[in-house]
């Protein structure tokens, strides 16, 4: 799947986060890109299939565990409808010792909330990043292999399917049959003008145009 993980940072952490959930995704086969929400159009947002989205808690406008300010620009200008369904995830890097511990993570739920959108693993909460950097990694990467899982089970609502064979696109099967057979008798009417056996060729027309779609409706 095509996934977006578009994060904000000041001293770097939910950046190194953010590279450990990119290498597990890619592990699983995934095709991840890693963006900072500054350079980040909220349309950008609407390309990929599942969106990540990565901010510290920090002390804003007065208020504690509040979203990088980046991030909050970005959320405040995605259109109504343009992510409705669209698979998320959540992560924030904090440190406990603050009164809102991660904070972040809980005010981007509540603006995805306000998109429909669909977070479809439980929002992870990192404490003291380069303070314990061992366990937050395995963390980190064990919340990723969860994530990984979760996107691939889930049914992408929203998404456009690209059709893999006629068979799944929405002409009707009935319609798509008759078309069949008016193009096998139109080549074996083709065929009889030209060895001036309109007849012989008509047969031979409806007999290919025949077997080709009782063949067809087998398959469909
Ligand atoms: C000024 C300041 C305010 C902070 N406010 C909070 C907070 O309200 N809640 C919280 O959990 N962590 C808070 N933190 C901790 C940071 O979120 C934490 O250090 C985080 O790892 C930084 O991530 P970054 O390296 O991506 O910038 C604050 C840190 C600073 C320096």
């Amino acid at each position: 799947m095509d996934i977006l993980i578009v994060y904000a940072t000041n001293s770097g952490g939910t950046y190194l986060a953010g590279q450990y959930i990119q290498d597990v995704l890619q592990e699983h086969g995934h095709q991840v890109v890693l963006k900072k929400a500054k350079d980040t159009t909220s349309q950008e947002l609407g390309q990929y299939q599942v969106v990540i989205f990565g901010s510290p808690s920090w002390y804003v406008d007065g208020r504690e565990g509040q979203m990088h300010w980046d991030m909050a620009k970005l959320l405040d200008a995605i259109p109504d409808a343009l992510l409705h369904k669209k698979q998320c995830a959540v992560y924030g890097l904090g440190d406990n010792s603050y009164a809102y511990f991660c904070g972040a993570v809980d005010a981007i739920e509540i603006k995805l909330a306000q998109h429909n959108m669909q977070i479809v693993v439980p929002s992870l909460r990192i404490n003291e990043f380069y303070y314990q950097p061992d366990a937050n990694a395995a963390d980190i990467k064990q919340w990723a292999h969860k994530l990984a899982g979760r996107v691939s089970n889930t049914p992408t609502q929203g998404r456009k399917k690209i059709p893999s064979s006629i068979s799944e696109t929405k002409e009707p099967a009935v319609i798509r049959l008759s078309k069949r057979l008016m193009v096998s008798i139109a080549f074996g009417l083709l065929l009889g003008v030209l060895f001036e056996h309109v007849v012989i060729g008509l047969l031979f027309g409806i007999g290919v145009g025949v077997l080709a779609t009782s063949k067809k409706q087998d398959s469909v």
